[in-house]
């Protein structure tokens, strides 16, 4: 009858096997192996391919959104029936609420990827910066400054927006669920409300703007004959996002919306 081998024989084998922790030190380094989902991840081109699809699903809800924000122009019937069908939408193959609730965890997961690809690129940039030559000028580009700061001042007027408009914790005045017309109302009757919403609005248009061109550039759509479009349409979406949003905060202020 074969003897089991005992627990002793077995980890001599294994450290046999393994080599010592000396043998292990001199032995040249293997290249870790990596799946090919972790070596996209972490190469710059692949943080850089998250960064400009999430920020190109945020920008496709931006272009909704302000689009729905407009209809505060046409009364509260319409504006809350649309705050209504944003939490019916997918009806009836959808329960209530579950539309909305894959685009709240869709948006959360873009603005995660965008937020942590940029933080990496950012650490990694800051690296790969050489500090030896003393006369270089230090830190980065004027555009590369403005992105970091937009993104940090949008973050956090997206919690100040959904504590407003959405759970009703920081709103002026007593929110009302299911009447969005007036909620607007209250926020833009406050000054700092008028401030808070307009200084992001001024952000979104400035990040859209730099952020449209990046994406095409590292998802290789640019190049030397579509620049003068590229450009174009960056423009373009800042101009509509940022004056179609601050449109309403206007009206408000002036009486339009009341
Ligand atoms: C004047 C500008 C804006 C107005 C009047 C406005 C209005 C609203 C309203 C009324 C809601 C609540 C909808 C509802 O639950 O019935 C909402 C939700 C939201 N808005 Fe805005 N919004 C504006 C700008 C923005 C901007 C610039 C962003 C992004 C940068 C944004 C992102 C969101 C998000 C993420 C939600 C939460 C959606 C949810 O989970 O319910 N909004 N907005």
């Amino acid at each position: 009858m074969a003897l089991a081998p005992s627990k002793d024989t077995a980890a001599a084998k294994d450290t046999a096997a393994k080599g010592s922790a000396s043998d292990r030190e001199a032995a040249p380094a293997r290249p870790p192996s990596r799946t090919p989902t972790r070596g996209f991840w972490s190469s710059t081109i692949g943080k850089k391919t998250v960064m400009a699809v999430s920020g190109l699903v945020m920008l496709a809800y931006l272009v909704a959104h302000v689009a729905g924000n407009l209809k505060v122009f046409f009364g509260p019937e319409e504006f809350n029936a649309y705050g209504h069908w944003l939490r019916v939408m997918g009806a009836p193959v959808l329960h209530h609420q579950w539309g909305l609730w894959i685009a709240r965890i869709a948006l959360l997961a873009a603005v995660g990827a965008h937020a942590v690809s940029a933080y990496q690129l950012s650490r990694r940039d800051i690296k790969a910066r050489p500090t030896r030559y003393a006369h270089r000028r230090k830190g980065s580009s004027y555009a590369t400054r403005t992105m970091r700061w937009g993104g940090i001042i949008l973050a956090l007027f997206i919690v100040w927006h959904v504590l407003d408009l959405t759970t009703g914790t920081v709103h002026p005045g007593g929110f009302e669920e299911g009447r969005p017309y007036q909620n607007v109302i209250d926020t833009f009757s406050t000054w700092y409300g008028n401030t808070i919403y307009i200084v992001a609005m001024l952000a979104v248009g400035l990040h859209v703007r730099h952020g449209f061109w990046s994406a095409a550039q590292t998802l290789g759509v640019g190049n030397a004959r579509r620049e003068r479009a590229l450009r174009l349409t960056a423009n373009l979406l800042a101009l509509v996002l940022t004056a179609g949003f601050i449109a309403v905060p206007v009206g408000v202020m002036t009486g339009v919306v009341n």
